[in-house]
């Protein structure tokens, strides 16, 4: 298995924007671990970002499938990799799009570019499994913020995700999220044949952020 991932979505926490998305980079970046960490930041934050934190591993929240030209207030793909951006989360449950959104994108990117396609069930991740995007998050929206890591609650659909995923193509990556907090929480992700977490609000609400991502690593 390749180095776990850690990967967390800024969102648009306060915590997690404009300067403070910069501090929140920066501490990922100096956390010493084997695990590859990768920021989900805003689209406004991706240049300053990778200027603060050149060695941090960002990617956007989502783009959009359009080109050069008529396109107002789209996220346009190749302007995200101009400013930094080393992949893309698509399809999250907060900016939910079509199969044909995430096929249309795919084949704007460049083939070394990250697209983690989120699904909210078994099915979902499925479907998008026959896209063969690099990742593929099963993340189930009721448990997004809350305090029960679905690692907890729902394990069954970790494992799952994880064989049907790879039913239709082995190299596809599988993340796991929604509540996860802590390194309890991701070894236990990891021993479901996930290969990592995607987390918000574990890190962009806790009082102190530095401790929790070395919490997350701990047990890797
Ligand atoms: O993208 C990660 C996310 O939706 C999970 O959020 O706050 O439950 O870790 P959270």
């Amino acid at each position: 298995m390749a180095e776990p991932l850690i990967v967390v979505n800024f969102k648009t926490y306060a915590t997690a924007m404009g300067i403070q998305a910069e501090n929140l980079a920066s501490m990922m970046a100096s956390v010493t671990t084997s695990a590859r960490m990768v920021g989900v930041v805003s689209a406004f934050d991706l240049a300053t970002i990778n200027q603060s934190s050149p060695n941090l591993e960002i990617w956007s929240q989502h783009l959009d499938p359009v080109g050069m030209g008529s396109f107002t207030g789209w996220l346009q793909p190749d302007n995200a990799i101009e400013r930094g951006a080393k992949g893309t989360v698509i399809n999250h449950a907060e900016h939910k799009v079509s199969l044909n959104h995430v096929e249309e994108l795919m084949k704007q990117l460049p083939e070394e570019f990250q697209i983690c396609a989120c699904a909210a069930d078994v099915e979902e991740a499925k479907a998008l499994a026959a896209l063969s995007p690099t990742f593929i998050a099963v993340e189930p929206p009721e448990l997004i913020g809350g305090d029960i890591s679905v690692t907890t609650a729902d394990p069954d659909i970790i494992k799952s995700t994880v064989d049907a995923v790879k039913s239709v193509n082995e190299n596809i990556r599988v993340l796991c999220g929604a509540g996860v907090k802590n390194g309890s929480d991701v070894k236990m992700a990891l021993s479901l044949g996930a290969e990592g977490v995607l987390l918000a609000s574990g890190v962009t609400k806790a009082e102190d952020p530095f401790e929790i991502l070395n919490d997350l690593v701990s047990k890797i």
